[in-house]
């Protein structure tokens, strides 16, 4: 489903009455709400909006449980890291307790990383389950968490979390796989500004290439898809 807002401000106040619906519905059904946390720039202001006299009190944070769709292999005081982006944004204001967030391990090695946190997910759900929101964000380049173009976690068909050395960057990534992510009950992508413009146009109306455009992999198996966007990035999609 396609949200398309006038301004950003909009946009950030529509994802952020999804989130709060989304996690009092998750909540009510099972008892808790697990959302995989987006990183970059984009969703900082979704997440101090949360954390926001607004936001902040319309739903029971305990009950809430934060992981992250993707990380950048540096140290947690890293200004590069996703973990402190959400920690300084969300965590400490909010006062969430260190026993509702799974920060991606980053003093092992990437492929220790990657593999003991694919087992705490696997730990933390069900047979079967999965999260019930996986936010993501999109890169001018199409990629999506840490599934850049031409990589070779594009074609992993089985493991959830994976490592990767991403060239573009010159950084290893620990990154949720394409399987894990369709495996969400719902995937929420947030992007906002004219440099998506191009991105989500090949995304949604370009040749179908992940290798390309690696966001073209993200397909809910049996949830739902939603593109929170503004009207500068949707402009070649929606003029
Ligand atoms: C990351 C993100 C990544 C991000 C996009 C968009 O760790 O960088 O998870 O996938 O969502 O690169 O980043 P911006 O929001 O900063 O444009």
């Amino acid at each position: 489903m396609l949200h398309i807002y006038d301004d950003e401000e909009k946009l950030l106040a529509g994802i952020a009455d999804f989130f709060i619906q989304q996690a009092l519905e998750a909540i009510g059904r099972s008892g808790r709400f697990s959302v995989a946390l987006s990183g970059g720039n984009s969703p900082k202001k979704l997440y101090t909006l949360l954390a926001s006299e607004k936001y902040r009190n319309l739903i029971s944070w305990e009950n809430v449980f934060f992981f992250f769709g993707d990380e950048r292999f540096v140290p947690h005081d890293d200004v590069q890291s996703n973990y402190r982006m959400a920690k300084e944004t969300l965590f400490i204001p909010l006062a969430i307790k260190a026993e509702n967030i799974f920060p991606v391990d980053t003093k092992l090695s990437p492929a220790e990383s990657a593999k003991q946190y694919e087992e705490i997910i696997h730990k933390f759900f069900p047979q079967g389950k999965s999260f019930d929101v996986i936010l993501l964000g999109l890169g001018d380049n199409s990629h999506t968490a840490s599934l850049f173009p031409h990589t070779d976690v594009l074609n992993e068909e089985t493991a959830f979390v994976k490592e990767v050395f991403v060239q573009e960057v010159n950084q290893f990534r620990i990154t949720f796989t394409a399987p894990l992510i369709n495996s969400a009950k719902v995937v929420a992508f947030l992007a906002f500004g004219s440099s998506k413009a191009s991105a989500l146009y090949l995304v949604m109306k370009g040749a179908f290439s992940p290798s390309d455009y690696p966001a073209q992999l993200v397909k809910p198996l049996n949830g739902q898809l939603h593109w929170f966007i503004d009207k500068e990035a949707a402009n070649l999609i929606a003029p």
